[in-house]
């Protein structure tokens, strides 16, 4: 950081903890910042504590000595919430990790190292042992291993960083502060995401800044340890060498780095994106961004962007939860995501990121969706739409499992790639995995500028606005919209196809308003809620287009209320799930008007046969069905393909009031991220 004007400690130390607060959805099981001494020699503090960042902000009102009235104009801290990977939630493997007990180096890191296991053997050899249990605590120590090691060589903040960065092998985003380099942070990414926020009292002088190519560094590593550590490879030749500050004179800007942007929009809206190997350096005021490697093909600038984000977005405002605002937002944001799109005079569909690759799409072998969690089962809820309405194979993949069998793929393959951060980590992997293989990658983001987005050829922002609340629902309703825009787009010349074009093309435009039909009827969940929530368990049962609903509303269930719930395909209750059903066991049933309508019934009768007594949602006015059951919720009815854009509404209200009832964290289940960028 470096400030306008000059800032106190206890302003710094807000600037930090509400950073953290926004990226709290990232993971929220501890939370610790370092900041410097107040004076050149002092010692830097660090804070930590368990659970979340509340707690940490806690912490520092019984901190002593913190001298909360001490001003800077330049001070750079760090600060990091942590969502356990290695090692249990505790303060000694929380975040910040210093290299040795007099911290020299201080860093908080996002990802995985998976060579950590021999980084500490080769730091044990050398006398350096590991406090943690985790894997960032290497990269500390090997900072200043680092250090000792090439003193001699007087090596800058930013090399020593270079040199240790290069040995790791995973994905990090990495920043770092030293008491030998006051005021100076460096951070570096490979694989996570990072953003650099530039707040300026004035415009900023320009939009964009150079990647400046660094000499390597030397280091004896290679000979020191027997190929574990090896010595970087030789900058190409003709690079220009000359330091370059980027922005601004000195003290014009103050500086940001954040693992999402989120964490910095209410001091800027102005962010550079750092790629995989950049090394960004603040020092004396300034940015640099250096790579030691480069590709052709690389750009060499990163651009300053304007993110539209708003602040308000990311409150709460009079809502009890994040996730309350997010289900009661899905009128506006169903229409964010079809705005400019969706032309309902001429029944015409244009998505402006895929259109120039349509062509290309509609010559393909097959369809992949590849995703996790919620964001799959948008893939599965369209699936069956996407098949009529393109006619060719689609396969719709879970990405870790996708990962695991590694599936062949082909160039003639498009895969597209659903995840409202646009991070998750496997979703990634596939992605990269897919295009390596040659295939035309398509993103279905919800997070602009992020990791997802940017690797696609092509894609869909799905516009439905930050999303908080770890459990996803706006996010899945606007990723369900996007998908079966897609499906129009492909079919628009297909002559047979029109009519059905343009009955689903009326269907979402009564979208949003039957949406709001929908959120009316809150109270009567809310008593259904108040039956449900002692239970133990709770079955979701429905096929063809409402299977995903079954599938999504069930984990709903399970990650906000933690009862045990599963969706169920009605056409596979006799092979299973019916050795479940008695009288006591809490089953929900979606019987909607559709193709399926009569085979629902069926196994609605079956489920009573075993004296079990369902709750079904159906659509309003059907009242053959609701005769069938003392407990019933009404959802307008749609296309059959539109309906489960309805009917996964109740099953957002009824967990969020399960959760409540129970007195759980509606917005930050136990256990759970909302971005897992690990593996
Ligand atoms: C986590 C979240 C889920 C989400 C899944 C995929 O598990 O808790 O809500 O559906 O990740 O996330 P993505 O950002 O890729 O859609």
């Amino acid at each position: 950081l470096n400030f306008l004007v000059p800032a106190t400690r206890k302003e710094i130390l807000e600037i930090l903890i509400n950073g953290l607060k926004r990226m709290e959805y990232r993971g929220y099981d501890s939370a610790g910042l370092a900041i410097e001494g107040n004076t050149k020699d002092s010692d830097p503090q660090v804070i930590k504590q368990t659970g979340k960042v509340a707690a940490l902000e806690q912490e520092i009102t019984v901190t002593p000595n913190l001298d909360m009235e001490q001003e800077f104009s330049v001070h750079a801290g760090i600060a990091h919430t942590r969502w356990a990977t290695h090692g249990e939630p505790s303060c000694l493997n929380c975040h910040p990790h210093r290299s040795d007990p007099k911290a020299e180096f201080l860093l908080v890191h996002n990802g995985i190292i998976t060579n950590y296991k021999d980084i500490k053997n080769f730091l044990a050899k050398h006398g350096r042992d590991c406090e943690s249990e985790t894997d960032t605590e290497v990269i500390a120590k090997l900072m200043k291993h680092v250090y000792d090691t090439t003193k001699a060589k007087n090596h800058s903040f930013r090399e020593i960083v270079e040199l240790t960065v290069q040995q790791l092998e995973g994905a990090f985003a990495v920043a770092v502060i030293s008491r030998h380099f006051p005021g100076e942070i460096v951070a570096t990414r490979r694989g996570s995401p990072l953003v650099v926020g530039l707040k300026s009292q004035s415009k900023l002088t320009t939009d964009h800044i150079p990647v400046l190519y660094s000499k390597a560094a030397s280091t004896t590593f290679a000979e020191d340890q027997r190929g574990l550590l090896t010595a970087p490879s030789p900058r190409p030749d003709g690079d220009d060498l000359t330091e370059y500050h980027a922005i601004g004179p000195h003290r014009e800007v103050e500086y940001f780095f954040a693992s999402d942007a989120s964490a910095i929009i209410e001091h800027t809206n102005k962010v550079i994106f750092l790629e995989d190997d950049d090394v960004a350096s603040i020092k004396d005021g300034s940015l640099t961004i250096h790579r030691i490697h480069r590709n052709v093909e690389d750009s060499t600038i990163r651009e300053v962007i304007t993110l539209k984000m708003e602040i308000q977005q990311i409150m709460k405002g009079n809502y009890s939860s994040f996730m309350q605002k997010e289900i009661f937002e899905q009128p506006e944001s169903v229409v964010n995501t079809m705005r400019g799109r969706v032309n309902f005079d001429n029944n015409q569909v244009i998505l402006g990121g895929i259109k120039d690759y349509i062509h290309e799409i509609r010559r393909c072998r097959r369809l992949l969706f590849i995703a996790c969690g919620t964001s799959y089962h948008s893939a599965v809820a369209t699936r069956q739409l996407l098949e009529e309405m393109t006619e060719l194979p689609v396969m719709v993949e879970l990405a870790s499992d996708f990962l695991d069998r590694s599936t062949p793929i082909f160039r003639d393959d498009v895969c597209f790639f659903i995840s409202q951060s646009g991070e998750t980590a496997d979703t990634l992997m596939a992605l990269r995995y897919c295009k390596k293989r040659g295939a035309l990658i398509v993103g279905i983001t919800n997070v602009v500028g992020s990791s997802i987005s940017r690797d696609s050829h092509c894609g869909v922002h799905i516009n439905a606005g930050p999303e908080i609340g770890v459990a996803s629902t706006k996010a899945y309703t606007s990723q369900f919209i996007s998908l079966v825009m897609f499906g129009l787009m492909f079919c628009e010349d297909r002559i047979s196809m029109q009519e059905r074009r343009r009955e689903i093309i009326q269907g979402l435009k009564n979208m949003p308003e039957q949406i709001n039909e929908v959120l009316k009827i809150d109270d009567q969940i809310h008593a259904l809620a108040q039956e449900l929530y002692q239970q133990k368990s709770l079955l979701v049962m429905g096929r063809g287009y409402n299977y995903a609903t079954c599938l999504e509303g069930a984990l709903k269930i399970k990650e906000l209320t933690y009862m045990h719930s599963e969706g169920i395909l009605a056409g596979e209750l006799k092979h299973g799930p019916l050795a479940l059903v008695d009288k006591a066991m809490p089953v929900l049933m979606m019987v909607t008007r559709d193709k399926v309508f009569a085979k629902c019934m069926n196994a609605l009768q079956q489920v009573k046969a075993r004296h079990g007594e369902p709750i079904l949602i159906c659509n309003t006015g059907d009242t053959e069905t609701e005769a069938q059951t003392e407990k019933f919720i009404s959802v307008p009815p749609s296309i059959d393909c539109l309906q489960g854009i309805l009917s996964i509404i109740p099953m957002q209200l009824l967990s969020l009031h399960i959760a409540e009832l129970r007195k759980l964290d509606v917005d930050c289940p136990r256990n759970l991220a909302k971005s897992v960028t690990v593996e």
